[in-house]
């Protein structure tokens, strides 16, 4: 039994923050942030409007693409480093919402490789008979934790929220997942503060995003390209067998580095970072809605999905769609 992409949906909130904006606040330029890093604009939640909210109108999205009801769902799993509040869980806050019934749900924190992670294991429930129909969402409010005197992290990180639904099927598919973490790079992007730790009431109490970007990127650039050796080693292809790279949407130069080890041409890679910015682990499913609403990703074309993030965390995902 395979996990197919029943549907897909995504929702970004309505507040366009520009790089010129951004030019105001910090010391940067439109120049700098479009050639080091893609990004041209992102979004930021309203106020009160909540990483729920968000996933709410993406799963609701991604329900009727798939022609499914509420009712069908028997497994929700949320990727996020962002929830609501500390508990309930982001997933049971939006289980509830959505009317789901009585199914098992949780939120999977890998930060930039939620969804990944997240589809991992929804791929577990299903290839083990244990759930039929999947619903997975990746969901942040980013914007929440940044630093907006930080010239450093302000400009790369949005708000936004995908979903897919998985369904059990004969036909694949998933055809395999691939999950990896190594926490001894964990203090090259995180938090400081906690409900554990403390919050510092001389920082406001507030959580902020810190990352030494350069050593992230190039520990990026060459996991990333371990990551996709590995997954095309375990499903025996070669890379000339990929139809799609959809990629975390962190950094258009990570993304070209990815793309150019595969050799694809950037025709067939989907980059949406330049829209919204990196939205953490609602980026993968962004992508994967976009690249199949507007028609670009086409049945039996094999995807390869792959994220990096915090932790670090990494993963990929290889699929016929
Ligand atoms: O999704 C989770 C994983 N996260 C990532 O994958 C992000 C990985 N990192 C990156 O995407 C890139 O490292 C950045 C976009 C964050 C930075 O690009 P970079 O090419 O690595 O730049 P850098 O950090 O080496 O900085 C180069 C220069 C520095 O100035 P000096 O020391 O050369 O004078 C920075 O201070 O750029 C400066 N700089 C900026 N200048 C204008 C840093 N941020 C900015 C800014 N505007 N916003």
């Amino acid at each position: 039994m395979y996990a197919r992409i029943a549907g897909t949906g995504s929702y970004l909130p309505d507040r366009v923050l520009t790089n010129r904006e951004l030019e105001t606040m910090v010391d940067t330029s439109d120049q700098w942030i479009r050639d080091r890093t893609g990004i041209c604009e992102r979004r930021v939640a309203a106020e009160g409007q909540t990483t729920c909210d968000l996933a709410e109108q993406a799963a609701l999205r991604a329900l009727d693409a798939a022609g499914l009801k509420p009712a069908d769902i028997d497994l929700l799993i949320v990727g996020t480093t962002t929830p609501d509040v500390v508990f309930p869980s982001t997933a049971c806050l939006l289980q509830h919402r959505l009317g789901l019934g009585e199914c098992g749900a949780f939120d999977v924190n890998a930060a930039c490789s939620g969804f990944i992670y997240a589809l991992s294991v929804a791929d577990q429930f299903i290839r083990t008979g244990s759930a039929k129909c999947v619903l997975v969402v990746g969901a942040e409010t980013l914007t929440r934790m940044i630093d907006w005197n930080d010239r450093g992290t302000c400009v790369l990180f949005g708000d936004g929220a995908g979903a897919a639904v998985l369904r059990a099927d004969p036909e694949p598919g998933i055809l395999s997942t691939h999950i990896h973490a190594n926490g001894g790079y964990g203090d090259l992007l995180k938090t400081d503060v906690g409900v554990s730790r403390g919050f510092l009431a001389e920082k406001g109490g507030g959580v902020r995003v810190s990352m030494r970007g350069n050593e992230v990127f190039k520990v990026a650039v060459n996991t990333l390209g371990r990551i996709v050796d590995e997954t095309l080693a375990a499903n025996q292809l070669d890379k000339s067998d990929l139809d799609w790279l959809i990629p975390h949407q962190a950094n258009l130069r990570i993304i070209k580095a990815t793309a150019k080890k595969l050799q694809m041409s950037m025709d067939q890679v989907i980059v949406t970072v330049d829209k919204h910015g990196n939205t953490s682990a609602a980026s993968v499913p962004l992508a994967l809605d976009h690249a199949i609403r507007s028609g670009r990703v086409q049945r039996g074309e094999k995807l390869l999905l792959e994220a990096f993030g915090g932790g670090f965390t990494w993963g990929a995902a290889l699929i016929v769609y």
